[in-house]
């Protein structure tokens, strides 16, 4: 179903994770529909929120939004790569929290002209940013066989990806790609039928893997993550929801990398007072995902975690 509506995941959990202070400064990297940004607002009294996004059309339903609680946030319309140089443009070197709930909003996602899902007939596209050059269309037909190949197997983890990419090189030969219908047509007569019956759809880990590299989606967020533990507060938090397994292990890599003793305390025979203390903590140690409840409601939420770091 079509819908200009996002129903937040984990907002409860997200919110209660940033320990807000009223007068912080915080900043959303992934505005969206401005679900977790009304309620980071709703607590600052004196305190600043910076939202990010890279969707014009995001921005705009938002900016009305979030003028309804109070005047104490600015949107800017970037890419979150960009945060720590965009916050600094505005003299903000510190912040005391960053939430990212990654991925597309329900209403990128089922917006018909966008191309994000294999539901709706529309032009392959699928990118976030409607500036971004590069298009799923132009990776469909213009990607090596290798590279397609590659691509299915790494961001989509999709088991058929060479048959998918050959019958891909093999179509548009004859005819340039450009709808998502076609794709999915030619992804359906490229695995063997009894994938056919089985509950998931089988064209969804192929759009996974496109969306994933039109947007450059684990790239922006390794630099994004790293550069939002530089700029923390003491007690500052950052958290994160992520919904496919690579991008959870990106955040669950950085986030044990800079909580952990460096070095090999026993190997380097080093003492107790050379030992550099970790920069930062997990605040859970165990991943927090969606309640029942929560699932009952949103399927989206299915394959969400959460993970929150501190800094001390
Ligand atoms: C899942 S939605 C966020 C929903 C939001 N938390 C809410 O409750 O309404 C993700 C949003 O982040 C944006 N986004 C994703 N990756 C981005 C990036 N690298 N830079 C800026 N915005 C990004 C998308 O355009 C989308 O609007």
């Amino acid at each position: 179903m079509k819908t200009n509506e996002h129903i937040s995941v984990l907002l409860n959990e997200a919110i209660e994770g940033l320990n807000i202070k009223e007068n912080g400064i915080y900043v959303d990297a992934t505005l969206g529909r401005a679900g977790h940004s009304s309620k980071i607002l709703e607590r600052l009294k004196e305190g600043k929120l910076y939202c990010f996004d890279q969707d014009e059309e995001a921005i705009t339903y938002s900016k009305e939004k979030l003028s309804k609680i109070n005047s104490n946030f600015e949107i800017i319309y970037s890419n979150f790569k960009n945060l720590k140089e965009e916050l600094a443009k505005r003299n903000i070197t510190k912040v005391d929290g960053l939430l990212y709930d990654l991925g597309v909003s329900s209403p990128q996602f089922d917006e018909d002209y966008r191309g994000f899902s294999y539901r709706y007939d529309a032009p392959l596209d699928m990118r976030m940013d409607l500036n971004n050059p590069l298009t799923a269309k132009e990776i469909v037909n213009k990607y090596s066989l290798n590279d397609l190949t590659k691509i299915f197997k790494e961001y989509g983890e999709e088991r058929y990806s060479y048959l998918i990419a050959k019958k891909i090189v093999e179509e548009r030969s004859k005819k340039e790609i450009e709808t998502t219908f076609e794709l999915v047509d030619i992804i359906k007569s490229s695995i063997p039928k009894k994938e056919l019956f089985k509950d998931k759809h089988p064209a969804k880990q192929v759009f996974q893997a496109l969306r994933i590299e039109v947007n450059d989606e684990l790239k922006v967020l390794e630099k994004s993550l790293n550069d939002a533990l530089t700029i923390l507060n003491k007690n500052g938090r950052i958290v994160v929801i992520t919904f496919h397994s690579l991008e959870d292990k990106i955040v669950k890599n950085i986030f044990n990398s800079v909580s952990k003793i460096k070095g090999d305390r026993h190997n380097d025979y080093l003492l107790p007072s050379e030992i550099k203390k970790p920069e930062f903590k997990l605040v859970n140690k165990k991943v927090i995902t969606p309640s029942e409840e929560e699932l009952n409601l949103n399927h989206r939420a299915k394959s969400a975690k959460l993970r929150i770091i501190e800094k001390l």
